[in-house]
């Protein structure tokens, strides 16, 4: 099954799903996280300088984590404010900055960013949206050095909000960098690091 079967979802509908019980169940729970943070660490030398942005950050799980590891600099984008606001009301110190960002139509925030991250985002990009996107990503990463992290849901579902990528686009995503690192983070989830 293809993205193209799915309609696409609007920043409305992404407010609904984050109010929803689904959202609640969705939301990337600790230890998830570090067994993904494993596999980004395992990459990533994270210092005070470094420049991180995380795309399509909904509730900030992931986000805050990478301030919690040392990467200071980091800025959440989403298009839902439902979203936004939940992540930038957690209760902790020290916080990502987070803005409104819409992947179909806004420019990325700085230019030689040290990395950039992507959770479950990519599925949702229609082809138009995808290309432009990684374009734009390319453009803002720090040459050679800057790094784009990327996880995904394999399996398809027919729940809207819980599509995968194809093998075909995984592969399409990973062409012309000069790492092309793929993982396994279980049975249904990847992850890329280029
Ligand atoms: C499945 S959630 C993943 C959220 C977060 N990265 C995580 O791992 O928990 C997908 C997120 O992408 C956002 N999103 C979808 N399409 C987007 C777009 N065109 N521009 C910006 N954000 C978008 C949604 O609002 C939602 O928060």
């Amino acid at each position: 099954m293809t993205h193209e079967l799915f309609p696409a979802l609007t920043a409305t509908d992404w407010d609904a799903w984050h109010r929803s019980p689904a959202a609640e169940e969705r939301v990337v729970n600790a230890e998830r996280c570090f067994a993904e943070l494993a596999v980004f660490f395992s990459r990533t030398t994270p210092c005070r300088e470094m420049v991180a942005v995380d795309l399509g950050c909904g509730t900030g799980a992931w986000t805050q984590l990478l301030v919690d590891w040392g990467i200071t600099h980091t800025t959440g984008l989403d298009f839902s404010t439902v979203a936004l606001k939940k992540a930038a009301s957690r209760p902790v110190s020290s916080t990502p900055r987070y803005d409104l960002w819409d992947a179909t139509t806004d420019p990325l925030p700085a230019r030689n960013i040290d990395v950039i991250t992507c959770r479950y985002l990519w599925e949702y990009l229609d082809p138009a949206t995808e290309e432009r996107l990684l374009d734009l990503i390319r453009q803002s990463l720090k040459p050679v050095m800057g790094a784009l992290y990327l996880s995904f849901r394999t399996a398809t579902t027919t729940d809207p909000f819980q599509r995968g990528l194809t093998d075909e686009r995984i592969d399409r995503l990973s062409e012309g960098w000069l790492r092309q690192d793929r993982f396994t983070l279980g049975p249904s989830d990847g992850a890329l690091y280029l």
